[in-house]
């Protein structure tokens, strides 16, 4: 069948951000957005020519139409093979799972992982290589480059492929698999957790949990390992039905947009354990009863435990954690022996690292956690694996969390989020904070004597590449720091994002309320950055 050449000219947005390009439903419904876009793909990854793609997202509005233009355009531009999760459906790591699998030349993934879905919300789209990884640095220059001077686009005249049918079908002279979406996954989780122990932890009776899907991704993947193969109570799992708006909420697994589950939790008759999972599947909140794991606990505590499952019975080769997860996991490495890496933000950044076999999990204090299995962070991975941990520790999660801070001390940790400023005050507060940094080493800043301040920029160790301007860094003598930085995953305006941390090896001084242990330091940032001043706001929208 013969391609249709379709003229076309350059949107001059398209971008890609932390995790892929990400923007309004209806800007990608714009003629010739998403092909645009889709195109500089094809225009720059030869390697998809006579290869196989993998095609999939998170079920957001506009998933289903969004892959048939893929479809008909990788048809047009010679892709030999796709393979796409039924329904249009899978998870991020699934999809970084299948991609690996089946040796394929890439993946496109749709989503806009936590961002609200539906006609007036978002929508996203990223490409991920041949390792099952998110394309680096190198790779979205290409494709963004690409975007600026495109001309024309590669399609085909035909019908809708049947995305609910498994089976083969032929598109032009490609061929496409429907396949299901949650198989290969499952088996994986098979391979790397012992289903069995877990399986007596919820035959015991003593146990109860409660898995939030939030109407997201993961409701069938969650329904299939916990339900059907762990044998979970019919239930365990809630939300569990995929909604194209997610039900109109927030699918971010935190302790403001999943609340419900934080409830779930609090009190004598609380449950032992309750998880929930992002969009699209790649995030995870960790409750325990009356207790809240941070991410970079969770990390740590992983790290530590890694050994316990079958999957990680060597133990880790060395941890990564992006720049502002706490520092908690450099010091279980520590004690490991193992290097631990710091890392600009974005799973982009773990990809080299893992190929190159110089770390086994790695993870970020935005509710991401990952390990080698696939080259995403992995909701559900990190539930299973703490479900295999709270088994064959035979301890509660409040109980491996307090010994795990009397063992390493603890980095009391919060996150302060300022959503939808306007983005000049917030370029303009970063550029006041950029010029205090020369100043501040030495400096003392309230209790605190400011150690190092700059600009947080790295040098990938395996392929030498340079990433700046990825945030400001404030450290304080004895390992105190804040951080400031700006999303780049929002749609509408900016986001400023502010990390404080402080460790404290005193076990008499670990059970603190954490926004009063950080007080302190949480005031000094906010003056030091004149946040009231600059943005209007006298309190963070989110605080995590
Ligand atoms: C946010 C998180 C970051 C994560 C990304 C994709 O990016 O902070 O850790 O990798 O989402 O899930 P940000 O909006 O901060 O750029
Ligand atoms: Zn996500």
């Amino acid at each position: 069948m013969e391609a249709n050449i379709v003229t076309t000219t350059p949107f001059n947005d398209q971008k890609p951000g932390t995790s892929g390009l990400r923007k309004k439903v209806r800007t990608f419904q714009q003629p010739h957005y998403l092909e645009n876009f889709v195109q500089a793909i094809f225009d720059t990854q030869d390697g998809l020519v006579g290869g196989t793609l993998v095609v999939g997202g998170d079920g957001r509005y506009y998933n289903r139409e969004a892959i048939q233009i893929i479809l008909r355009m990788a048809a047009a531009n010679g892709v030999a093979t796709a393979l796409v999760g039924q329904g249009g459906i899978l998870s991020t790591p699934a999809a970084s799972c299948i991609i690996r699998k089946y040796r394929t030349q890439g993946g496109i993934i749709l989503s806009a992982s936590h961002n609200p879905g539906g006609p007036d919300e978002d929508f996203g789209i990223k490409f991920n290589i041949g390792a099952g990884g998110p394309a680096p640095e190198s790779v979205t220059a290409a494709i963004y480059a690409r975007t600026r001077e495109i001309d024309r686009y590669l399609t085909i005249d035909a019908d809708p492929i049947d995305l609910d049918q498994i089976g083969a079908a032929t598109l032009g002279a490609m061929r496409v698999e429907v396949i299901d979406a949650v198989a290969d996954y499952a088996a994986l989780m098979e391979s790397l957790f012992d289903f069995n122990a877990i399986h007596q932890l919820f035959n015991s009776g003593a146990f109860r949990m409660c898995f939030d899907a939030m109407h997201a991704v993961t409701g069938p993947y969650a329904v299939e390992i916990l339900e059907n193969r762990l044998g979970a109570p019919p239930g365990t799992v809630i939300n569990g039905t995929s909604l194209p708006d997610f039900g109109g909420g927030h699918p971010d697994p935190n302790l403001v947009h999943a609340h419900a589950i934080v409830e779930l939790t609090q009190g004598a008759g609380g449950l032992d354990f309750a998880a929930a999972s992002d969009g699209d599947g790649d995030r995870n909140m960790i409750l325990g009863k009356g207790c809240f794991v941070t991410p970079s606990d969770s990390l740590a505590i992983l790290a530590a435990n890694a050994h316990l499952t079958p999957g990680y019975s060597q133990g880790v080769a060395g941890i990564a954690r992006s720049m502002p997860t706490s520092q908690a996991a450099d010091r279980v490495a520590e004690a490991l022996g193992v290097d631990c890496f710091e890392t600009p933000t974005g799973w982009k950044f773990f990809g080299n690292l893992l190929d190159a076999g110089r770390i086994t999990l790695c993870g970020e204090e935005s509710f991401g956690t990952g390990s080698n299995h696939v080259r995403e962070k992995d909701g559900l991975w990190a539930v299973l694996f703490w479900l295999n941990l709270l088994a064959a520790r035979h301890l509660s999660v409040a109980e491996i969390l307090g010994e795990h801070w009397v063992r390493f001390g603890r980095n009391y940790y919060t996150r302060h989020d300022y959503e939808g400023v306007d983005s000049a005050a917030a370029e303009g507060l970063m550029d006041h904070l950029h010029r205090l940094l020369p100043d501040l080493p030495g400096y003392q800043l309230g209790a605190y004597r400011v150690a190092y301040a700059d600009d947080f920029s790295y040098t990938d160790p395996i392929d030498g590449s340079v990433a700046t301007g990825q945030g400001l860094r404030i450290g304080m003598e004895g390992g105190s720091r804040i951080v400031f930085r700006l999303s780049g995953t929002g749609t509408a305006g900016a986001t400023l994002r502010v990390y404080i941390e402080q460790y404290e090896s005193d076990p008499a001084r670990h059970h603190e309320p954490v926004q009063e242990a950080l007080g302190p330091l949480i005031l000094i940032a906010r003056e030091l950055a004149q946040i009231e001043a600059r943005t209007g706001r006298n309190a963070p929208d989110v605080v995590t």
